[in-house]
């Protein structure tokens, strides 16, 4: 055979290679490694054919080297195409090859502050007997003021500025949760003990101490002989629980619906400027509104005055929320910047 034939011989099996990459198909990734190693391995058949080059003579060299790069080329792309399509070379060729394999972490969410304090607040009530009780948002003037011994052009309505869904008949958002007491007490008898949480419109200007849409939550308590000094008990007992402090006072205040009426401060205290302000320099945080029920709010709703009494009271959760993780703008509650509710991710 001359110079020539050789040559020429080893063109074609480049071609041959060429043509066998075209039409090599596997069926499992071990194959498509054993293809890999056979072209592309360090003594595969594309590294023979580049040593190969130098005895290559000159006017064919162009030829050769094109071909051998085309193989090159084909052979990594089939190679690349087999893996993709059969799982590749050392990965599992499905997810649950491995059941024992960790699985991926699922970011932790946060509770929304108002409803940790919501649940701490159920939490404690619910250890002395207290049960929950809902109402709708959407209230008639019987419900939200009337049955509350505030009947029409009562002068206590302006204390509440109402959001009016439709008048003559008056039906409004609801702007406190003392409603939820009268539907209660219309559908129960006593002993009753409830808890009743929700939300309560006020059409308010909003700035960082108030909003037209806030929490409440409701406490009532009906039975035979309930006296002011239980309401002072649960107070104190509240208040420990949820401050840590059962250092309290009951001042005296008007709602329509009890009689006596008190507003509950605590004893904050006065070691950081912020105390200062918080408290304007008095050391005193009011957190509630309570009173015995007025004997007409448990006549308007079918339960013997002279046989029953019982006490009701009122806090705002945002106000306990502020408090508690010292918030200074309650409109950071509403504006659902993950930045603020991430950081109630531990909290409970
Ligand atoms: N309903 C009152 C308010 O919206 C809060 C309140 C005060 C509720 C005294 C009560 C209570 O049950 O006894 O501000």
């Amino acid at each position: 055979m001359d110079g020539m034939c050789i040559f020429a011989s080893m063109i074609d099996s480049i071609k041959v290679h060429i043509a066998d990459v075209a039409v090599f198909e596997a069926t499992s990734a071990d194959e498509v490694e054993q293809f890999r190693i056979a072209y592309l391995g360090k003594k595969g058949h594309i590294t023979k054919l580049f040593a190969d080059f130098r005895n290559v003579p000159n006017e064919q060299k162009k030829e050769y080297g094109q071909l051998l790069n085309q193989l090159k080329t084909e052979a990594q792309a089939k190679v690349n195409e087999l893996q993709a399509a059969l799982g590749g070379k050392g990965k599992t060729k499905g997810a649950l090859d491995d059941i024992s394999r960790p699985g991926q972490p699922i970011p932790l969410g946060a509770r929304h502050p108002i409803s940790i304090v919501r649940d701490k607040v159920i939490d404690v009530f619910s250890r002395i007997g207290y049960g929950l009780s809902s109402g709708p948002e959407v209230e008639d003037d019987w419900h939200n003021f009337t049955a509350l011994n505030l009947p029409e052009h009562h002068p206590a309505r302006d204390m509440q500025d109402t959001f009016f869904v439709q008048t003559k008949p008056d039906v409004m958002l609801r702007t406190h949760t003392s409603s939820v007491q009268v539907r209660h007490m219309e559908s129960n008898q006593p002993p009753i003990r409830i808890l009743s949480p929700g939300r309560v419109f006020r059409n308010e200007a909003i700035s960082a101490r108030s909003h037209c849409v806030f929490h409440q939550i409701e406490g009532l308590y009906i039975d035979k002989n309930v006296s002011f000094a239980d309401l002072k008990q649960t107070l104190l007992y509240f208040t420990k629980a949820i401050f840590g402090t059962a250092e309290i006072r009951l001042r005296p205040s008007y709602f329509p619906f009890t009689e006596p009426s008190a507003e509950v401060d605590i004893y904050w205290g006065l070691e950081t400027e912020a105390d200062y302000r918080i408290t304007k320099g008095t050391g005193w945080l009011e957190i509630m509104g309570c009173g015995m029920v007025d004997p007409n709010v448990l006549t308007n709703c079918d339960i013997d005055s002279e046989e029953f009494s019982g006490f009701a009271f009122g806090m705002g959760l945002e106000r306990m929320a502020m408090l508690l993780y010292q918030i200074e703008d309650i409109r950071k509650f509403y504006e659902n910047d993950v930045r603020f509710l991430k950081q109630f991710t531990s909290a409970s």
